[in-house]
């Protein structure tokens, strides 16, 4: 038996299980309470739902922001609260794609994003997309909508665009603690990462801005090359670019191909709150993706917890992050976090920095960063239980392939995981699958 395993499972004896799982995730100085956890939101049942206990905006109900983003939009309607959809866009309700188990998850559905490179310099370069019917060209987004209103504002890939990827829906239950994240703390663990890997895992944190304050700028934690800071930011962007919905961050459709309704199509209700910030409210309210404890208590799972962080998995999967503290305001003066959110502790098992792990899909998509095209973000394996396929593309149809295609700054990790004993690698799934 290994040293350290042999380590392990005395301090087990010894320890109760909250005083092992901190030692062996290094997290003894963050004592603080775990964010609430649960698989809460029923899809199509929110009064059955149950937040975290984030404070409601005056009138709103965590119940009225979950209906929100469920309710499904037809291209136009007599409806007063129906904003209409398109010209283009890629499905009629945030949960068409944000739905498994519950609302909120994520799903199989898959996004098509492609650009080409500068023959002079290198640099990534967006598509330039016409739409039949139109001589003004969608530009300055490397998203191709899968859907349109009408044929003739329907978008096909240009020969000339042969960076071409598929993106999967990611979840966003539990993300109002990773809004809630300082960027020091982010910062902090980047700086570490050397150090922990004789230099080969370096993630890179990026700035970006925040839509609703102006000037100012973040870390990047949330979509797979971490181009949003802020989860009214991300809202606002899936409005328009996931189902053509104009806001007062995105005033303008990506053409007018087919356009019948007045812009912006999202403005504010009786509440005094657009649709995107129910959208915002609603995911800063769910509780964070819940292990399976059954599971995670057995002692092949546990096991595989510590090999998980001896293999140097946890290095970029980081299992315990802490939020940042109560009444701060991560995102300029525009939001404060509630009690419910900071200071918590959560196992997200991602450090939210960008990775070159071999897999890059070609695509820069904050603009100036070409060092980012071929990097993604550390996929966070909280509710990683409730997925079919892996990895950004979903191209990896079991969690052995997944391992197996993490390479350059991962490349050590991996290739331990493969020199593990069979039993050994099923302690590891084991664990894995308690996510
Ligand atoms: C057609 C499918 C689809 C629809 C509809 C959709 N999304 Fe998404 N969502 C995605 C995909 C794909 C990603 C990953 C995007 C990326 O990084 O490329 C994503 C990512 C996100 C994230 C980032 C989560 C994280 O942890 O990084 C948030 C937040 C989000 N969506 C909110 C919304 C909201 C709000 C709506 C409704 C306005 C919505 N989405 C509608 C597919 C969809
Ligand atoms: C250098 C950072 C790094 C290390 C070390 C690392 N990973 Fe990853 N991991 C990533 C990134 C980045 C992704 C997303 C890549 C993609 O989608 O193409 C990922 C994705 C995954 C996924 C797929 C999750 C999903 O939702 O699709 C699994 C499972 C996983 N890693 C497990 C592991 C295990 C087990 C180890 C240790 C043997 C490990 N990782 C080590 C960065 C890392």
């Amino acid at each position: 038996m290994p040293p350290q395993r042999k380590f392990v499972l005395s301090l087990g004896a010894s320890l109760g299980c909250a005083a092992m799982i901190a030692a062996l995730t290094g997290i003894a100085q963050q004592s603080a309470p775990d964010a609430l956890a649960g698989f809460n939101t029923p899809s199509f049942n929110s009064a059955a739902s149950v937040s975290n206990g984030a404070d409601e905006p005056s009138g709103d109900t965590f119940a009225l922001d979950q209906q929100i983003f469920e309710r499904n939009h037809q291209e136009k309607s007599d409806d007063p609260t129906q904003t209409g959809l398109g010209p283009v866009y890629n499905g009629t309700a945030c949960v068409t794609c944000h739905e498994n188990p519950n609302t909120g998850g994520a799903s199989q559905i898959t996004e098509l994003r492609v650009g080409h490179s500068d023959p002079v310099t290198g640099n990534f370069v967006n598509p330039t997309i016409y739409v039949a019917g139109s001589k003004t060209p969608i530009t300055g987004r490397s998203i191709v909508n899968d859907r349109a209103t009408c044929p003739e504002a329907q978008e096909h890939v240009p020969d000339t665009e042969n960076i071409r990827t598929l993106r999967a829906a990611l979840n966003t239950l539990g993300d109002g603690f990773v809004e809630a994240i300082d960027d020091q703390t982010l910062k902090d663990i980047a700086e570490n990462q050397p150090g922990q890997s004789n230099g080969k895992i370096h993630g890179e944190y990026i700035e970006v801005a925040i839509s609703e304050t102006s000037g100012f700028k973040r870390v990047g934690r949330f979509g797979w090359k971490d181009q949003h800071g802020s989860l009214l930011s991300f809202a606002a962007d899936a409005y328009l670019n996931e189902m053509g919905v104009t806001n007062r961050f995105h005033p303008v459709d990506a053409t007018s191909v087919c356009k019948k309704t007045t812009d912006p199509e999202d403005v504010s209700d009786s509440l005094g709150m657009a649709d995107i910030d129910h959208f915002a409210q609603f995911i800063r309210a769910t509780q964070v993706p819940p292990q399976d404890l059954a599971l995670a208590g057995t002692p092949s799972a546990q096991h595989g917890q510590a090999l998980f962080r001896r293999l140097g998995c946890s290095i970029c999967h980081v299992g315990s992050i802490k939020t940042g503290a109560p009444d701060s305001s991560p995102n300029g003066d525009a939001y404060k976090i509630p009690a419910a959110i900071g200071g918590k502790i959560i196992h997200p098992y991602s450090d939210f920095l960008l990775h070159d792990i071999g897999t890059g899909d070609g695509i820069v998509q904050t603009p100036g960063l070409q060092e980012t095209a071929n990097k993604l973000r550390t996929a966070p394996l909280w509710g990683l239980r409730t997925k079919s396929r892996f990895m950004h593309d979903l191209k990896s149809l079991s969690l052995d392939q997944a391992i197996a295609r993490h390479r350059v700054e991962a490349s050590e990790p991996a290739e331990h995981f493969a020199e593990l004993p069979a039993a050994d690698k099923q302690d590891l799934l084991n664990f894995l699958n308690s996510l």
